[in-house]
């Protein structure tokens, strides 16, 4: 295997050429591949050509398949089946129903499955359609971040606990979108991640609502400051998608978001998610 890493910024991101990922790799190329994931946070693929087969061999280098709670209803167009744990993010819709998940426009920064109790360590997303603009993906590194904070605030927030929520949609908390509740969860507020241990800010503006035994009123002024740091441009990447890249993410240690995009294109992308090994500690 000729498997050539380029860092793409200081923080986070790498591209991995010289590998084509319809054919199974040997254990010395996983063993490469999943060095180069912890220590960039976020590994893209750039021009694949991958059959969902090989989606779900190449995710199952990384640990256990996650399970999908809600399959979807409805097969995209040019495919006739899919197959199990691929989940779809789309915008496409039959009979007026998106035929995926987190659908529309602009998404806040946030780490997948943060309101469950054991989160998933990691996201694959494959993209199929994309429009002809937006609908970037942005990744902050939660370590830089945490490395970077200010101390008092750093010195008054370690230790804390954080509460989660996902029940709305993408954008706004609590605005009645989505209202069917997915879950609530509370982890520490900066995250040991199990296989750097290295600490990362383990909160995001989209699913954190608050921090333990902290009235509103005293945390929120917290947590705003420290989403205000974690999304600074020095600690993100901006992934700006081509028909082909496969990029995996690790939730443990970075969040992400996404930019806005017309409605009037089609975006489609396929997921696959890796369970959680431990509770966040
Ligand atoms: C996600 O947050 O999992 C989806 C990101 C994207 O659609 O770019």
């Amino acid at each position: 295997m000729g498997l050539e890493i380029r860092p793409l910024t200081k923080h986070i991101g790498a591209e991995l050429r010289g590998i084509d990922l319809r054919q199974p790799l040997d254990e010395a190329s996983q063993k490469a591949i999943y060095k180069a994931w912890l220590d960039h946070l976020v590994i893209v693929f750039p021009d694949q050509k991958l059959e969902q087969e090989d989606l779900l061999r190449v995710s199952s280098y990384f640990g256990e398949i996650g399970a999908l709670r809600r399959p979807p209803k409805f097969f995209p167009p040019g495919f006739n089946r899919l197959l199990p744990n691929i989940m779809l993010i789309s915008n496409i819709r039959e009979n007026g129903e998106p035929i995926g998940a987190l659908p529309d426009g602009e998404m806040m920064f946030h780490h997948d499955m943060i309101h469950a109790p054991i989160p998933h360590n990691g996201t694959f997303l494959y993209s199929v359609e994309i429009p002809t603009h937006g609908g970037n993906t942005l990744f902050a590194s939660g370590y830089a971040a945490y490395d970077t904070l200010d101390p008092a605030l750093r010195a008054k927030l370690e230790g804390k606990t954080a509460l989660h929520l996902y029940n709305y949609g993408s954008t706004k908390k609590g605005d009645g979108h989505g209202t069917e509740a997915f879950g609530e969860a509370k982890h520490p507020l900066f995250r040991t991640h199990e296989e750097t241990n290295r600490k990362a800010i383990y909160v995001n503006r989209l699913m954190t609502t608050g921090i333990e035994g902290m009235s509103e009123e005293e945390s929120q002024p917290l947590l705003d400051a420290v989403f205000d740091h974690a999304e600074k441009s020095e600690f993100v990447y901006e992934h700006v998608w081509s028909v082909g890249d496969l990029l995996l993410w690790d939730n443990r240690c970075s969040s992400h978001a996404r930019t806005d995009f017309p409605a009037d294109q089609r975006r489609l992308m396929l997921r696959t998610t890796i369970e959680g090994t431990v509770k966040p500690y």
